[in-house]
Formats: C-alpha cells, sequence, structure tokens
C-alpha cells in the first residue's frame, strides 16, 4: 500500500527529465493536495489507498463549470435536478470504512455526479452504481467514461432493491438516507462485506452494517446530512425490529 502512494505522489508531481527536481502541483491539482492534507488526513481519514485516491480523482470535472472553483472546498455542490455532489471528507470516510480492496466488488446508490463512484473506481476491480434521476445518471456515466473509468458502470433507477443480478458485493455505500436500512441492500453483501450508509429522516447517523455468517454487526458511526433516499424508500414500513 505503501508503495502505491508514493507511486501515486511521483504520478501526480511528475518529472520532467531524470534527476529535475519534482515540480509541485499546481492549479486544480495544488488546491485538490491542499483540499485532501487539510480537510481528510488532518481530520483523521489514514487509509494511504482512499488518500491517494482522494488526490487523483478531479472533483472539478464532476460540477457543473459554474462551480468549478469551488470544487475543492470541501463541502456539497449543487449539481442540479435539486441535488449536490457529496463533501470530500464524507466521500472519504464512507470509502475507508468500506475497506475496499483491489478486487473489491463495490455497489453504489445514488450516483449523483459519479465522483463518488471515480473514487470507487479507483480502489476496487468493478463498481455498479445506480442514480433514480435519469438526467443525473445520463451526465454521470458520460463525465465517467471521458475521464477512463472503464471499471464503473451506472444504471439509471431505483437503488432501493439494489443490483441483484450483479449480487453478491464486498461492499455497498449509499449516498441518500432512507429512513430505515433497506432489506435488499442486506441481502446483497457477501458474508464479510460492509454496507454503509446514513439512516434516518430529520435526524439521520451515519451506520456500517457488517455481514457476518450468523448475521449483521452495526456500528453507529454519527450523525449526518443526507439527501433523503427516494422511491420505495419512502413506502417502505417504518418502526421498531426492521
Ligand atoms: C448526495 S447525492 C450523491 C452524490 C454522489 N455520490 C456524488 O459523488 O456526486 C445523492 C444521490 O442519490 C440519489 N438518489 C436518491 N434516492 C435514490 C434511490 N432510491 N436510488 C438511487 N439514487 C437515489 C439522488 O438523486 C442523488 O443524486
Amino acid at each position: 500500500m505503501r508503495a502505491s502512494c508514493v507511486l501515486a505522489a511521483t504520478l501526480l508531481w511528475g518529472c520532467s527529465r531524470a534527476g529535475d527536481a519534482p515540480r509541485p502541483p499546481s492549479g486544480f491539482d495544488a488546491l485538490r493536495e491542499v483540499m485532501v492534507r487539510d480537510t481528510i488526513a488532518d481530520r483523521g481519514v489514514q487509509d494511504p489507498r482512499v488518500l491517494a485516491a482522494m488526490r487523483k480523482v478531479p472533483r472539478h470535472e464532476f460540477v457543473p463549470e459554474a462551480q468549478r472553483r469551488h470544487a475543492y472546498e470541501d463541502r456539497p455542490l449543487p449539481i442540479g435536478h435539486g441535488q449536490t455532489i457529496s463533501q470530500p471528507y464524507m466521500v472519504a470516510i464512507m470509502t475507508e470504512v468500506a475497506e475496499i480492496g483491489p478486487d473489491c466488488k463495490v455497489l453504489e446508490i445514488g450516483t449523483g455526479s459519479g465522483y463518488g463512484a471515480a473514487v470507487l473506481g479507483e480502489l476496487g476491480k468493478d463498481v455498479f452504481t445506480i442514480e433514480i434521476l435519469e438526467p443525473l445518471a445520463a451526465e454521470a456515466k458520460r463525465t465517467l467514461k471521458r475521464l477512463g473509468y472503464g471499471n464503473v458502470r451506472v444504471r439509471a433507477g431505483d437503488g432501493y432493491r439494489g443490483w441483484p443480478e450483479e449480487a453478491p458485493f464486498d461492499a455497498i455505500i449509499v449516498t441518500a438516507a432512507p429512513p430505515e436500512v433497506p432489506e435488499p441492500l442486506k441481502d446483497q453483501l457477501k458474508v464479510g462485506g460492509r454496507l454503509v450508509l446514513p439512516v434516518g429522516t430529520r435526524t439521520q447517523h451515519l451506520r456500517v452494517l457488517t455481514r457476518t455468517p450468523e448475521g449483521f454487526v452495526e456500528h453507529p458511526l454519527f450523525e449526518v446530512r443526507f439527501v433523503p433516499m427516494t422511491g420505495e424508500a419512502q413506502d417502505a414500513p417504518t418502526g421498531p425490529g426492521r
């Protein structure tokens, strides 16, 4: 892991000729470097592969032209259709706790701009991502293709029932909050797999569920604020025991 981090840093900073001093990053690369250092690494994200992916994925390519100058601020930004690209710190921490190894098959619910899927695509083997708003799915698909993320597949539709034809998954990340954990997503996890998602309505908590041979172990993380999961999640019965 250390070697891939050094390699990523070498590629980012580059060398014009053997023996030259490394060029410092400039423009968006420099802003991204500062964002990762000050708002992600300094706040406790430690996995070197996650940090390398966050240093590599060009967030400015996933936001509308008018938002580009804000692309490396650590906050959600509007991407149209009433939706947002997630805050970079949140993408990093959710990705870290999902433990995406190089052989992982990953499902993401809530493609949005495709930025989170690109980060997952840097880390895992195959990424499947579902977006309920068709125009966002189409735009994310175009962006991911243009940037060369051939290991990410985008589907337009309601992600509540996951992607059964491709299950089981090593990790599932949900970027919109359902009122309760969707049972179909739990069913599509491998034993040992991790489901990372915000749950709740007015108050939401980020949760990590790990599938064990006996069932699920759950770790609540912290309070968060995501857009609601729409579609079937809004109809599913809620209450104690679910
Ligand atoms: C916070 S945004 C996602 C940000 C995204 N990860 C990114 O990097 O741009 C949440 C997305 O989830 C989508 N969404 C909400 N409910 C959904 C559902 N049932 N199935 C799939 N996508 C859903 C929203 O339309 C929105 O685009």
